[in-house]
């Protein structure tokens, strides 16, 4: 048994709180000074060097993840009075934008609409709060030390877990997380009611996979960000999380730790051949791990899941960083795989065929950089590029330091494919003429480069804002967010663009989408006060570390 294991273990059998448990201590936190981060200059004017070494500060320094209060300091427009840093003009139309989109149930703001387009002819249900397109606005409100919403949105979906959830006539787990949900609003009789959809009305009638994820991981973010350890510890919350666990922490069939899924079960929301183990939800599943570890009392329930979470963590981060992982020697040795072996002995476990690696890759592949492709499964790898999963991949500590500062090589020396002029490309290549046809069922709205289908998304900045932060690259982010200021706010906050270079408004893009104009605020109010990185983030854990050679993981 490795040191991961142990140490987790170990601590199994003495209750212990959040605050014992995480990488920081939050209950230390809150009579500590708050670090003094420096606001006579923007950071546009601080060198990088300087921006890394106070990363690093902060990141040796439990004040990262302090409690706050009003820190940011980026209010409705009369945040420049606060601080002597000039928001940019567009921070104020944002907030306006994004207060606009609140939505309330029986007086108290709950979540964010996910689009408020009145051009639009068609509202489907970009007019119902979504689970994960709230995130940022949740990350935008904490930072601005309005953590009422977030609680409110974390209590609500939290009483939507509870339904009895069915399409026709079959039964969906218990912990399955609503995609979305709406508040009826009846005037005459004066009452607000709620409806929910867990993927049986979604187009595709797929379940959400990643919404219990994000519950968890904002349920953390906002512990960290407020230090009230309380809502974490009511047995509603340690329930809803142990029901979100039993989900994806089952024994059956599988032979690898990573999740199995069908497509269109997360922020790619339609067929895209995402289907078996897609990297967003790996991601996503290792960081909602780690966050309800930190979360989880070891009482009578709690403890068999921690147990749990300790295996699984071990042997996903393992098989993640190994299997998922490619850079140009994995490349070259994935060419150069023998097929067809049989037993512990193989190299090529998946038994791999070289040539259905895609020709692009050879070509996209810097010497240096690296990435997590976007699935492996039995005799498949898909080679694409999805920034989200990559991005959740660093901020959960997924990756190894090493592989961070791949990823974000990889950005660099490839910026015009998956950064262009409107950041940021949701996945890359765009798949077109037989292959869109196979791939995605000739699906018009996933058309190359549009969409899901290499299509730019502007709320991706608030990720890559927070990974370029962790790996002491804000110069990155700041480059994305400049592209992003030359037309977001004029574009009127599209959900997505078009093109090679998404130079183009969206085919279908929704304008006044919510979470492109939340990404924006929480990319600014990031890159100005880097310590809000802590509710996001997670460091490495260093038990989990060595990789073992491939041919050497076998076990019996
Ligand atoms: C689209 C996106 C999905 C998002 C929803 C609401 O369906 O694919 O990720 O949650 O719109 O904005």
């Amino acid at each position: 048994m490795d040191g991961f294991k142990e140490s987790g273990l170990m601590k199994v059998g003495s209750y212990s709180s959040m605050a014992e448990l995480d990488d920081l201590d939050l209950s230390r936190l809150l009579d500590k000074p708050k670090l003094n981060i420096e606001r006579q200059r923007s950071f546009d004017e601080r060198s990088m060097s300087e921006l890394s070494i106070n990363v690093r500060a902060l990141e040796n320094y439990d004040s990262m993840c302090s409690p706050r209060g009003f820190r940011s300091g980026f209010d409705t427009p009369a945040s420049s009075a606060r601080n002597s840093f000039e928001p940019h003009p567009m921070v104020s139309e944002a907030w306006e934008a994004l207060r606009k989109s609140l939505v309330y149930f029986r007086g108290q703001p709950v979540g964010t609409i996910a689009a408020n387009d009145h051009g639009s002819e068609e509202v489907l249900n970009y007019d119902q709060v979504f689970v994960r397109d709230f995130v940022p606005s949740a990350l935008a409100f904490l930072m601005n030390g309005e953590p009422e919403i977030v609680k409110n949105f974390l209590l609500k979906t939290l009483y939507l877990q509870g339904w009895e959830k069915k399409v026709d006539r079959f039964k969906l787990g218990e912990g399955v997380m609503p995609a979305s949900f709406k508040v009826l609003h009846d005037p005459g009789r004066k009452i607000d009611t709620l409806i929910a959809d867990f993927g049986e009305s979604a187009i595709g009638r797929v379940a959400p996979v990643d919404s219990g994820f994000w519950w968890i991981i904002l349920l953390r973010a906002y512990t960290k960000s407020t230090g009230d350890l309380s809502l974490a510890e009511t047995p509603e919350c340690q329930k809803g999380m142990r029901l979100i666990l039993a989900l994806c922490l089952s024994e059956g069939f599988d032979t690898f730790p990573t999740l199995l899924c069908a497509d269109g079960c997360s922020m790619i929301d339609r067929r895209m051949g995402i289907y078996g183990y897609p990297i967003e939800i790996q991601a996503l599943f290792f960081m909602a791990l780690r966050c309800a570890l930190s979360m989880l009392k070891h009482d009578a329930e709690g403890k068999e899941f921690v147990e749990r979470i300790v295996k699984r963590l071990h042997a996903l981060s393992y098989h993640m960083r190994s299997y998922f992982w490619l850079d140009f020697q994995q490349l070259n040795d994935i060419y150069r795989y023998k097929t067809e072996e049989y037993s512990h002995t193989a190299v090529n476990k998946f038994n791999v065929i070289p040539d259905s690696i895609p020709d692009w890759v050879f070509d996209f592949m810097p010497n240096r950089g690296g990435y997590f492709i976007g699935n492996v499964s039995p005799a498949r790898m898909d080679f694409r590029w999805f920034a989200l999963g990559n991005f959740v991949a660093i901020l959960s500590s997924l990756s190894t330091p090493e592989q961070s500062m791949a990823i974000m090589d990889l950005l660099e020396e490839r910026w015009e494919e998956l950064v262009g002029e409107m950041p940021l490309k949701i996945t890359y290549p765009a798949i077109e003429n037989h292959e869109w046809r196979i791939v995605t069922g000739c699906d018009p709205k996933n058309t190359r480069w549009s969409y899901h289908n290499g299509g730019s998304w502007p709320v991706l900045l608030w990720l890559l804002t927070a990974a370029c932060i962790k790996t002491g690259r804000p110069q990155i982010a700041r480059r994305a967010i400049e592209h992003a200021e030359n037309r977001l706010l004029k574009d009127g906050w599209p959900e997505y663009y078009d093109g090679k270079l998404g130079r183009y408004i969206g085919k279908q893009a929704r304008k006044f989408q919510t979470w492109s104009i939340a990404g924006y605020l929480v990319a600014k109010m990031m890159l100005e006060d880097p310590s809000h990185l802590g509710m996001i983030s997670l460091e490495e854990d260093k038990a989990m570390k060595p990789l073992i050679k491939r041919s050497a993981s076998w076990t019996c």
